[in-house]
């Protein structure tokens, strides 16, 4: 069965202003708007996705809005948190956790992540994880990803992960404005990588079904070789994602393939 490209884009903190954010989901939405086979999210900041969230139109599946992080308590005294609750109220039905600049600027471990994780989707939300690796020393690389899933996964029912995403973000391939993505030959060894340290977590029925997405410099030129050799279901884009002609133009290139 062929499954639809999921395209996220994850804004991080851009832009600064609502009216620009406002602009920039605008132009997404119309180039996604004439996509029938690909899943478009868009995930901004915080501030502005109820305002953005409230504007999608109900019943539109195939264009969706999402958070770039949550907490995994429902409610209470944590000064600065949004839980997963207050994300679905304002219109998200994506989450993304465990980003590597949420590792690195935040301090958060594969634990912290996996409570994340199990509180997105306890609450139905579906859970983009991100993992990857800082560089590809020989050894140790394959071995921290494994980590990074098996320790985000950790104790969460089967069930649950029918609502999960996995995206494979090399951390030093992120936010290069040239040729410093990943290799699609490389993601592919990635995908089946992934896919078997997925299989006893997941089963043998479910693993298949979670799709497994790219991100790291993807910009229109390279997007196609990820999407058609890389053995991912779709992309995680950052930079390119702030500009709706060029995400305009992945979003196409997906819906092609
Ligand atoms: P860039 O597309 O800017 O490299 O960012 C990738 C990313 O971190 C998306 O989550």
């Amino acid at each position: 069965m062929k499954m639809r490209k999921i395209i996220i884009a994850n804004w991080k903190m851009n832009p600064q202003s609502l009216e620009e954010a406002k602009s920039i989901f605008n132009g997404t939405k119309r180039a996604a708007a004439k996509l029938k086979k690909t899943l478009t999210v868009v995930c901004p900041p915080f501030v502005y996705l109820s305002t953005l969230g409230s504007s999608i139109s109900k019943g539109k599946l195939s264009f969706q809005a999402g958070a770039q992080d949550l907490f995994w308590k429902e409610k209470g005294s944590y000064t600065g948190e949004i839980s997963a609750e207050m994300l679905k109220s304002v219109g998200a039905k994506y989450v993304i956790v465990g980003h590597s600049e949420r590792r690195e600027y935040f301090g958060e471990s594969n634990d912290i992540v996996n409570k994340k994780i199990k509180a997105g989707l306890k609450a139905g939300l579906n859970v983009v994880l991100c993992v990857g690796e800082k560089d590809r020393e020989p050894g140790v690389f394959l071995r921290y990803i494994k980590d990074e899933i098996e320790e985000g996964l950790k104790g969460i029912q089967r069930v649950f992960l029918k609502k999960l995403i996995i995206a494979y973000e090399p951390i030093w391939a992120i936010g290069k404005k040239g040729p410093a993505a990943d290799s699609p030959e490389d993601v592919l060894q990635m995908s089946i990588y992934i896919k078997k340290i997925l299989l006893p977590i997941a089963g043998k029925e479910l693993m298949p079904k979670i799709p497994i997405l790219y991100g790291g410099s993807v910009n229109p030129k390279n997007a196609e070789g990820f999407l058609r050799d890389a053995g991912v279901q779709g992309l995680l884009i950052g930079h390119e994602s702030l500009v709706p002609e060029h995400f305009g133009e992945i979003l196409k290139i997906a819906e092609k393939i």
